[in-house]
């Protein structure tokens, strides 16, 4: 339950909102609401000579007003000690038959007793709920550095296999691609066998890039650092790919910003982290008809520190809760690729202190990159 009163940094007209919203909640009406009810019509329900009901029922008071301050703190338990007040203020001294001047003094301090009890109560409420919201952010970054730890640990034992492996292939690779240049010319154009041939060397092409992605991500370059506007990486990696999403009929768009969003980092690794979010992207919006895919740049501050980020967004289907929570795991694809595109993305985004957040949005997906500026 999040906290309306102290260490709410909200705006108080947002916080009200929240309060009403609250008080209209099943909870609140039990606790707070059917009781003040009930406790205001027993009191003026009971006439005057039952002293002692009225006593006792202006004390009852004091239980809806904590279970207020508890489930809502300060701004809660003041609500309904107000509340209250309210109710209990005409049957004090304005109904003729219950008044009595000799009392009003007591019944002033009750009031006032209302009031303490609330802030009270309210205090102490907020307090504790500030120091499970404390606890629980404390936990779930301990819990994140641990992922990232394990995840850490499985790539450096993956990366040391992967590149044994994708060594082997590529000597053998480079002898039948050198080969096949070589008998390239000998096939007619019109044989028979042409459209085989073409296969052949196709599939070797292909080989060859998986084997340097394999390498990519088992050996990552090191980076180059320089002052680099993620707009220009923004124009970089579209360029790359508006042909590829021209042909299926996706639009690409790029917003402009006047905020500054100037990292330091490797361009070509920055847009090559850009390119394989968005070829992704274009995989994903195959039979989508009218496609887009979104491009945003800006600053946010995050946990205190100044980040700049640049945002994919395309109106393609959501990724499903498990695919998500291993996106960025080596070798998890959810269709025919090798499973290593975001993997190598969030590696170099590690290089550059930065990280990637991907999510559903109302749209359909968002990739955002996250660099330090
Ligand atoms: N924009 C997106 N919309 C829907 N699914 C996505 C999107 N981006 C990534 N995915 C899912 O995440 C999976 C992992 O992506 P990743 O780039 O790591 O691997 P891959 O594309 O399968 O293979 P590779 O990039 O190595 O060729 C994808 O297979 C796809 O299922
Ligand atoms: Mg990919």
């Amino acid at each position: 339950m999040a906290s309306v009163g102290k260490g709410d940094n909200r705006p108080v007209p947002r916080r009200l909102v929240t309060l009403f919203q609250r008080f209209s909640s099943i909870g609140v009406i039990l606790g707070v609401l059917v009781p003040i009810a009930v406790i205001t019509a027993i009191h003026y329900g009971t006439s005057h000579e039952h002293h002692w009901v009225h006593d006792v029922m202006r004390r009852a008071y004091y239980l809806p007003i904590v279970v207020a301050a508890i489930r809502m703190g300060l701004l809660g338990g003041l609500a309904s000690a107000t509340l209250v007040t309210g109710v209990y203020v005409p049957h004090a001294f304005l109904v003729h038959h219950h008044f009595d001047p000799a009392r009003n003094l007591e019944k002033i301090l009750e009031i006032a007793l209302y009031y303490t009890v609330a802030v009270v109560a309210g205090y102490l409420s907020d307090r504790e709920n500030q120091r499970n919201a404390e606890l629980q952010q404390a936990l779930d970054e301990q819990q994140s550095l641990t992922k990232q730890l394990v995840r850490a640990g499985r790539l450096s034992a993956l990366g040391e296999v992967v590149a044994g492996i994708a060594h082997e292939i590529k000597n053998p690779l480079h002898a039948l691609a050198g080969t096949a240049e070589i008998v390239d010319p000998i096939i007619p154009q019109d044989a028979n066998e042409r459209r085989m041939w073409d296969i052949h060397r196709r599939e070797i092409e292909r080989l060859g890039r998986v084997a340097e992605q394999f390498l990519s991500f088992a050996k990552p370059k090191p980076i180059k650092t320089e002052p680099i506007d993620l707009v220009v990486v923004a124009k970089r990696f579209v360029t790359l790919v508006d042909a590829q999403a021209r042909q299926k009929g996706i639009q690409i768009s790029i917003a402009k910003t006047s905020e500054s969003t100037t990292v330091f980092g490797d361009l070509d690794q920055l847009a090559q982290i850009c390119l394989n979010i968005a070829v992704n992207a274009i995989k994903a919006m195959d039979d989508h008809v009218g496609g887009q895919i979104e491009i945003r740049m800006g600053r946010e501050t995050l946990k205190g520190k100044s980040m700049a980020f640049l945002r994919i967004e395309n109106n393609g289907p959501a990724i499903d809760e498990v695919n998500l929570e291993h996106l960025f795991d080596p070798f998890h694809s959810g269709g025919d690729g090798a499973g290593l595109g975001l993997s190598i993305s969030s590696q170099i985004a590690e290089q550059h202190s930065g990280f990637i957040e991907a999510e559903n949005t109302d749209m359909g997906v968002a990739f955002t990159l996250y660099l330090p500026t």
